[in-house]
């Protein structure tokens, strides 16, 4: 086991070298996570961080029952819902172009849009947290937030920092010259998705417990309407290369058409709203073109941010951008 320790550490160090042989400011080397085989759990020690791990590792994977809205201590109910993180970030986190957590560790902090400043990786969670898990804060030193960190931590075991990755996020979709048809959604969804989802998007229950078996897409358990999954090109990009669940990115059982009315239509649907969305992008010129609420820094319409076509909208802001950078005198050179 030490030796098997030390020849990562080895390994580690060597791919270290390799990314920082040009020094700063050189080409930061590629990981592409579809060819990655992330770490398994069932091989984590029962050490101090070893623990924490598995604690992260079970909030990712039964998150209704370890910190949901049914919790006896009401100091524990922190998620509003009862999903699971790993209901849209498959396999625990690994899943290529199904938001991975695989590498995430190195990735922050960044500069985020929405908040419009350099935020941390806690930061980020608690994003989740309020939005698809409809809930609230993780505080920065709970033992929670502690083990999701140490979690995506160690699944970034052997990813340097900066490391650009393949496979993270989700895999863009072809965006279609046209509006979606939530109408044409409905059918697919009748189709395809209810058989798991449920006729009314309320899911399946797991057999015991809090959670479920398949997760709801709309409704009062639902992500609220300020989440990720309430952005039609995200979800769009997601559900063609992730769904029906055991689908992966690079067998598509779905066409970029059908992923885009579909989830048109799941996103019509009643979800929870989140309060204050205005703060949101407070550089509208770097809200992302399908946010569903304004204000926008454009005078295209809201059914258009929420429906498309997005392309004259896109070429708008691109030029807007361009005016406002060219209009900037007073920015440091
Ligand atoms: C309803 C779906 C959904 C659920 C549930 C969910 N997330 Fe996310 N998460 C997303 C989406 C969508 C993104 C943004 C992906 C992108 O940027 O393309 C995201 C991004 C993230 C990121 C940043 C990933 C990156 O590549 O930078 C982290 C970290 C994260 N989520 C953690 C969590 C944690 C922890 C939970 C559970 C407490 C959770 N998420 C639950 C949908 C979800
Ligand atoms: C065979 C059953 C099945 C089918 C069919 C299916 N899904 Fe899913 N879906 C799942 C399961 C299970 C999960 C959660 C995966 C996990 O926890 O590992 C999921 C997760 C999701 C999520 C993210 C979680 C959330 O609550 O938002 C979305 C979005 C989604 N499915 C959309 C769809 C759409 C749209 C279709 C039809 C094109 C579809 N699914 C078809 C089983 C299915």
């Amino acid at each position: 086991m030490k030796l098997f320790l030390l020849s990562l550490a080895a390994v580690f160090s060597i791919l270290a070298l390799a990314a920082n042989a040009e020094g700063p400011g050189a080409q930061t080397m590629d990981v592409d996570l579809t060819k990655w085989t992330p770490p398994d759990i069932a091989g984590v020690g029962d050490d101090p961080f070893g623990r924490m791990v598995k604690y992260g590792y079970l909030l990712f994977t039964d998150t209704a029952n370890q910190v949901g809205p049914t919790m006896a201590d009401p100091a524990k109910r922190f998620a509003g819902n009862n999903l699971a993180c790993k209901n849209c970030h498959l396999q625990a986190g690994t899943q290529p172009y199904a938001m991975p957590m695989t590498g995430v560790w190195g990735q922050f902090p960044q500069y985020r849009p929405r908040e419009g400043a350099v935020t941390t990786l806690e930061t980020r969670i608690n994003g989740c947290m309020m939005r698809s898990m409809n809930g609230r804060a993780l505080p920065l030193a709970s033992r929670e937030m502690i083990a999701f960190v140490s979690y995506i931590r160690w699944l970034s075991t052997g990813i340097p920092a900066g490391a650009k990755l393949v496979g993270a996020g989700t895999l863009k979709i072809a965006m279609p010259a046209r509006a979606a048809d939530p109408a044409r959604g409905a059918q697919v969804y009748s189709q395809t998705c209810a058989v798991c989802h449920g006729a009314g998007g309320q899911g399946q229950r797991a057999e015991t417990g809090a959670g479920y078996q398949f997760p709801p897409l709309w409704g009062p358990d639902s992500f609220n309407d300020g989440a990720g999954m309430n952005r039609l090109l995200t979800a769009a990009a997601y559900v063609m290369h992730a769904m029906p669940v055991g689908t992966t990115y690079d067998a598509p059982v779905l066409t970029s058409d059908q992923a885009y009315d579909v989830m048109a239509y799941v996103q019509s649907r009643e979800r929870p709203q989140m309060a204050q969305l205005d703060v949101d992008f407070p550089n509208r010129l770097q809200k992302p073109v399908d946010t569903p609420y304004g204000p926008f820094a454009d005078d295209f319409s809201p059914a258009q941010h929420r429906l498309g076509p997005f392309g004259p909208i896109l070429a708008k802001l691109r030029a807007m951008g361009a005016a406002a950078a060219a209009n900037d005198t007073n920015q440091p050179k």
